[in-house]
């Protein structure tokens, strides 16, 4: 993870507008310079000093006028030009909407679909390296925002109104992303995590994200049973199981996710405990309910469920 993930450009998409960015940076260092040099320089030269007169007024001065017009009017136009060829790179219209990926800004998650292979996760996404994907975002209740600074631009997930937006990543590594677009108390612990990989492993992690969760009811049976009987199955989806509601993030793989909660957690058995007694401790406000479970129910659920690899 980079410290200023923003000028650290992980696709063509986000050095296009990394590019942009630098350019307009030094433009306008170089005016600010010139600016103030020219204050230095008047405030030396023409101050006051004992004994001298006023100095020669002047009233106007036609040149000036239109030197002082013109160049903003030209550096603008070539800002604008600029702009217009940055958007144009950085997110060409797509000639079809048929997108690889569906992201569902959800108060306060990430869902994930893959249309092309019916693969289902949650807030961590892989994509294969070298490859632009098309991805639909859309909202299930509020705005939210897509982000992953290192690959390209933000884009709105508005309900009701699915927007495009190009994914790619050039080498193969993490990618952090957040909503930027304030959405409630846990707005700021609505993180997304891209994965780039090379092609063949993508491949196969999405071939397996497509399959339903392994079997390990008879192992975890305890586990198992309260995750159908507590509400956990009124809301997760285990594919394979008789849960199957997609309110909240999809389980049947979560045991190879890499965070907990959007990332409030880094994804142990331990942790998973924790949040399973507690959310509203670790995440106030969201949708998780506290079951109150003993510890020993949390510790069964919680083996049961990081068995879902
Ligand atoms: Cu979702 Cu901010």
């Amino acid at each position: 993870m980079h410290i200023v993930p923003v000028l650290q450009p992980g696709s063509p998409q986000a050095q296009v507008i990394v590019g942009l960015f630098r350019a307009i940076l030094i433009a306008c260092g170089v005016i600010m310079a010139v600016v103030t040099g020219a204050i230095v320089y008047s405030l030396m030269h023409f101050r006051s000093r004992p004994g001298t007169p006023e100095p020669r007024q002047i009233l106007g001065s036609k040149p000036l006028e239109i030197l002082w017009t013109v160049v903003p009017i030209l550096v603008v136009v070539w800002m604008f030009l600029l702009t217009a060829r940055a958007s144009r790179e950085s997110d060409p219209t797509p000639a079809v909407l048929d997108p690889d990926l569906r992201v569902i800004g959800h108060q306060w998650w990430w869902e994930a679909l893959y249309p092309k292979s019916s693969a289902v996760t949650a807030n961590e996404i892989h994509i294969p390296t070298g490859q632009r994907l098309l991805v639909q975002v859309d909202s299930a209740d509020v705005i939210h925002d897509f982000w992953v600074p290192e690959l390209g631009r933000k884009m709105d997930m508005i309900p009701g109104h699915p927007n495009y937006i190009w994914l790619e990543a050039t080498e193969p590594g993490t990618y952090r992303g957040a909503c930027a677009e304030y959405c409630g108390a846990q707005h700021a612990w609505m993180r997304i995590m891209v994965v780039a990989e090379p092609p063949g492993a993508f491949d196969s992690w999405v071939r397996h994200q497509a399959q339903p969760a392994p079997d390990t009811v008879s192992k975890y049976a305890e586990g198992a049973a309260l995750f159908q009987q507590l509400t956990c199955a009124n809301c997760h989806a285990i594919r394979g199981s008789s849960a199957t509601n997609q309110f909240a993030p999809d389980l049947s793989h979560m045991a190879a996710r890499q965070t907990l909660a959007a990332g409030v957690l880094s994804n142990t058995l331990p942790n998973l405990v924790g949040w399973l007694r507690s959310p509203q401790t670790l995440k106030p406000g969201c949708l998780m309910p506290n079951l109150q479970l003993t510890p020993q129910q949390a510790s069964a659920l919680a083996d049961y469920l990081e068995s879902l690899k």
